[in-house]
């Protein structure tokens, strides 16, 4: 029985693509609180972003999580969008960098001890041969035509189809993104189907992503946002495999999921720069003053090779400062003068130097490759309108005007680089144009329910949005599960 993919906008768009108006601030006051920024922004005694006051609001304010319905929610976003228009919007745009994420990048190292789950007991051999799939199995799916944008669409609610997958059937999902688990009451962002506006994305079967996968490696190289989706795929992948039939190994820079049966495995590379960096440690990773190689790319890419499908990303760790820095020499030279290059002449330089690396080392007839648009913050709640908002922390609904994008400081300047050299390769490679898409989902953050430094966060710190909500990595099942929808609708097309 296929559920029905209609269009079901719960918020039916009556204004279509009209360009957005100029409503920017003067270009002098840009310009100052940009400049106020950068003074904010290299200021030592600044520890954590989070305690620049973004929100007038009291800090200690609790988040409301009174598990609103769903007409209670349209009702009550209706009204903030009513109340919004009669107030100035302050739309000074800077750069949110994130300092915490420096937390986030080590909390998850406690839980990068090995975990291993290769035990076969007799019991859950039994209880597995469930034949939820196999019925699906006759279906055909239909692949969407290779010329459709599949990025260019809406959101839709869709609680018949979606989650994919429920929290607590991927015991692999680490405390980092269980957000329910954690406490998160409202669970709406997770119900949210990405409907392209041209055509429709197959429908998920695990079967069927196993078998594309069968003796293959798939990889997810990058930062801790493709370590998020990386997540993500090991629930697709693994939820028809039976207990003690896929294990999970930890092991420095790399981890690998293992599905036995199908020889496949999805695994996750470690690299946030994808260049050489004094940042890739995947344990002791939480480094202020970053330096990068931009030159360097081989010692990563012989972990690469050979790769079937290979996923890139490379974004959140360049949002620390506004420049660079650039090693003069080698690390294993024990050099340590560095250069400070303007963030996208260096991300420009980099995104060069793994292109060349591709072209050199990929066989297409082998390997797909991908690249994954950056991932985007929600870090001012005043970026759509809410006064009332603590950066993501009191959002259940994603943005619903879809008229112009959302602006919430993406450095669309690395954007266009990457659109450009991923498509300017001898290699074909396949640019995941998720940043707009994602830009709407202010709702599908971790906020205060996730870990850090290792740690669930306290009741007192989870009250505490403004200093530890997490506004950049995501709950799952929630959005990277859509970002793999888009792989998983090209990897099902691939022929061989
Ligand atoms: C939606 O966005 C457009 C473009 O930014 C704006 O002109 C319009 O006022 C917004 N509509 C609402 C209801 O906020
Ligand atoms: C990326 O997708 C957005 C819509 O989500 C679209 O507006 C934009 O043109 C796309 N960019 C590229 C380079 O494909
Ligand atoms: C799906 O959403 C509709 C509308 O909000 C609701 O009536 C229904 O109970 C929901 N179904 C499930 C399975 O949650
Ligand atoms: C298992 O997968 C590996 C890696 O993809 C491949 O090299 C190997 O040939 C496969 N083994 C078999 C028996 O097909
Ligand atoms: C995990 O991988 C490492 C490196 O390949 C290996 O030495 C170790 O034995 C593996 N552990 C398990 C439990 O498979
Ligand atoms: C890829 O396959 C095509 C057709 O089978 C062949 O002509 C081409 O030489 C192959 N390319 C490489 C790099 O092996
Ligand atoms: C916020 O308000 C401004 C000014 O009314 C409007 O242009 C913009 O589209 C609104 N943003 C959202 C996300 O609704
Ligand atoms: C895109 O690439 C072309 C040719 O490689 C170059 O001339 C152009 O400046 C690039 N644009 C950007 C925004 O990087």
């Amino acid at each position: 029985m296929q559920p029905s993919r209609r269009k079901t906008p719960l918020f039916p768009e009556t204004g279509t693509m009209k360009s957005r108006k100029n409503n920017n601030l003067p270009i002098f006051v840009v310009a100052f609180s940009v400049f106020l920024f950068g003074v904010f922004m290299y200021n030592e005694d600044v520890k954590s972003i989070a305690e620049f006051p973004f929100s007038s609001r009291p800090k200690a304010q609790e988040i409301q999580e009174d598990t609103p319905k769903l007409s209670k929610t349209i009702e009550d976003i209706t009204k903030r969008i009513k109340e919004s228009e009669a107030t100035v919007s302050v739309n000074s745009r800077t750069q949110l960098e994130d300092t915490h994420m420096d937390d986030s990048e080590e909390t998850q190292e406690q839980d990068n001890n090995l975990v291993s789950t290769t035990t076969t007991e007799k019991e859950d051999e039994q209880r597995i041969e469930l034949p939820v799939v196999e019925e699906e199995d006759d279906e055909e799916v239909e692949l969407p035509p290779e010329d459709c944008d599949l990025f260019t669409g809406q959101w839709v609610f869709d609680n018949v189809t979606h989650p994919l997958y429920k929290e607590d059937e991927c015991e692999f999902l680490t405390a980092q993104v269980t957000c329910m688990r954690n406490g998160r009451k409202d669970s709406l962002f997770q119900n949210w189907r990405w409907q392209p506006r041209d055509c429709s994305l197959p429908k998920f079967k695990g079967r069927l992503l196993l078998e594309k996968l069968r003796n293959k490696r798939l990889m997810f190289v990058g930062d801790s946002l493709n370590r998020n989706q990386w997540e993500s795929m090991v629930c697709f992948a693994q939820s028809i495999i039976p207990p003690g039939r896929k294990s999970l190994n930890k092991t420095g820079s790399l981890s690998i999921f293992r599905i036995e049966d199908y020889n496949a495995t999805v695994e996750f590379y470690w690299a946030p720069f994808l260049v050489e960096s004094n940042s890739d440690d995947p344990n002791m990773h939480s480094i202020l003053n970053r330096i990068i190689m931009p030159e360097s790319i081989n010692k990563h890419g012989e972990n690469w090779k050979g790769v079937d499908y290979l996923i890139f990303n490379t974004y959140i760790w360049w949002m620390n400062t506004f420049s660079m820095k650039v090693l003069r020499g080698s690390f294993d030279q024990g050099d340590t003068e560095y250069d400070e290059i303007d963030r996208p002449v260096a991300y420009g330089r980099v995104l060069k130097t793994w292109a060349n690396w591709v072209n050199q080392n990929i066989d297409p007839n082998h390997t797909m490759v991908f690249f994954t648009s950056m991932s985007p913050l929600h870090i001012k709640s005043l970026d759509w309108n809410n006064s009332d908002g603590i950066k993501c922390a009191k959002e259940t609904m994603p943005v619903q005007n879809i008229s112009a994008p959302l602006e919430v400081g993406t450095d669309r300047r690395l954007f266009r680089i990457a659109d450009n050299v991923t498509h300017s390769l001898k290699v074909p490679v396949y640019f995941l144009n998720i940043t707009t898409l994602s830009e709407y989902r202010k709702d599908a953050h971790t906020s205060v329910y996730t870990i850090r430094q290792g740690k669930m966060l306290t009741p007192e710190q989870q009250a505490d949005p403004a200093t530890y909500a997490d506004c950049i990595h995501w709950c799952l099942p929630g959005l990277p599960d859509t970002w793999n929808e888009f792989l998983y609708a090209r990897i099902i097309s691939r022929r061989s």
